[in-house]
């Protein structure tokens, strides 16, 4: 359960009103719930706990360094795809020894750096990279620890956008490939084959695409062994999905029921990648309305936050629950079936300040009537939201806050319009060097 909740018509995070967070640190404003992100390691630590699991949170979700500090501390490790992600788990205090780098095209330099901070492993993505792997082992006298990333072949059902475990997929390899990757480096002294990866996509609804990678994991993993691959950790990715309208994907306790008889024989550790089902519900964008228009039959809502603080619904049609922080007289809190017609509702295209059709948060949605300074909240919007922010029209970003119980921390103060011409300036000379 995430921990946004109504109470008498007014919205809260966990014992803080939204409406209040609002006021004091303005809008659009990410607002994190700590509870929920906790409670979401804590459920899939326990769902799993047969099997020993690491739990790798994808840093790419939500990547804030006191969401981390937050998840390291809970005991969770990470999942990275770049020297980047890899400075944060660093920064925050993670343990690069409870870190798997993952990526499709890994530089020297990140290879590097993942070496010397020690990761547990790399998820290896192709017989190229894993070239370039042992060549900086060997120069820095090393043994690489890694997991080749296998494609098992199986539809997870999700969007094209966020599939990847198909076989004409970009990542990973085939299971053909990675035996004969598997077997040319049998011996190699840089390098150290002790996993098996694979992540199939994300937001995940069901649990059978798990079933079958996993049953073609156990296949894969017995078939390293025999090569003499010292296999002690099955690495199944991320993926699993999170109710975005209501109660469209399955509690992490089924996917366990799916995974770890499949797994157990194998005496793999398990490690995993989530990331959306503990950012996504853990999250809310809040933004007030500028104006409401209407144009022949259209009514927008033009809202302070665009498609430069949330670009999901303009990238992948993604739908995200929205409804007033304050809900109005006789209205409910929002409504679990967002395809039922509410009583008293009007037609509205959410959009933003942004100058581009796409920019949009919701189009036709049912909402109450509402006016110029009214907030909204924009649901599960924790994961893939601030991350894949952008400055586009030169807007700064978004505050971040963090709420534990009754205590709200700035996680990242707003952007000001000096933050973003900062790096111009200093590449024209000293600041103010135009005038
Ligand atoms: N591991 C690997 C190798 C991945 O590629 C991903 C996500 C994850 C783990 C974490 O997956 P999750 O548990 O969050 O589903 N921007 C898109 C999602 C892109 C996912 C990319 N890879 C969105 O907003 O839906």
């Amino acid at each position: 359960m995430d921990h946004f909740q109504y109470r008498d018509g007014q919205l809260y995070c966990e014992n803080l009103s939204v409406a209040a967070l609002a006021e004091k640190f303005g809008t659009p404003l990410y607002i994190y719930s700590q509870a929920t992100i906790v409670g979401v390691l804590k459920s899939l630590q326990t769902a799993f706990a047969e099997l020993n699991p690491l739990v790798c949170y994808s840093v790419k979700a939500n990547s804030n360094l006191s969401i981390l500090k937050v998840m390291q501390e809970a005991g969770s490790g990470f999942d990275v795809v770049s020297g980047g992600e890899l400075y944060r788990v660093q920064k925050s205090g993670g343990q690069p020894g409870r870190t798997v780098f993952a990526g499709v095209g890994k530089t020297d330099e990140e290879i590097a750096a993942g070496l010397n901070a020690g990761v547990l492993m790399f998820n290896v993505e192709s017989e190229a990279e894993l070239d370039a792997i042992v060549r900086v082992a060997k120069n820095l006298g090393k043994v690489a620890p890694v997991a080749l990333r296998v494609n098992p072949d199986v539809d997870p059902k999700t969007h094209r956008y966020i599939s990847t475990g198909k076989k004409e997929s970009k990542f990973g390899m085939d299971i053909d490939r990675s035996l004969a990757l598997g077997q040319a480096i049998v011996g190699n002294p840089n390098v150290s084959m002790i996993g098996v990866h694979m992540h199939i996509g994300s937001q995940i609804t069901t649990t059978e695409p798990y079933a079958g990678a996993a049953g073609k994991a156990v296949t894969l993993i017995a078939q390293f062994r025999e090569m003499g691959h010292p296999i002690s950790w099955f690495n199944m990715g991320g993926g699993f999905g999170i109710n975005y309208r209501g109660n469209e994907a399955k509690a992490i306790e089924e996917f366990a029921k799916v995974i770890v008889p499949v797994i157990k024989p194998t005496g793999c550790h398990i490690a995993m990648e989530p990331g959306r089902v503990i950012a996504g519900n853990s999250g809310i964008l809040v933004s007030r309305v500028l104006y409401t228009k209407q144009s022949g039959e259209k009514r927008f809502l033009i809202q302070d936050a665009a498609m430069n603080d949330l670009i999901r619904p303009a990238l992948y049609e993604s739908f995200h629950r929205i409804w007033p922080v304050s809900v109005p007289k006789g209205f409910p809190a929002p409504p679990a079936d967002y395809e039922a017609e509410i009583e008293g509702t009007q037609h509205w295209d959410v959009v933003g300040p942004v100058c581009e059709s796409g920019d949009f948060l919701a189009k036709d949605r049912s909402l109450p009537a509402l006016d110029r300074g009214d907030l909204i909240a924009v649901f599960s919007a924790g994961a893939y939201g601030m991350v894949m922010s952008s400055n586009y029209n030169t807007r700064p970003r978004a505050a971040e806050i963090l709420v534990d119980g009754d205590t709200a921390r700035l996680a990242r103060r707003r952007e000001t319009y000096e933050d973003l011409v900062e790096q111009e300036l200093a590449a024209i000379g000293a600041p103010g060097a135009l005038g």
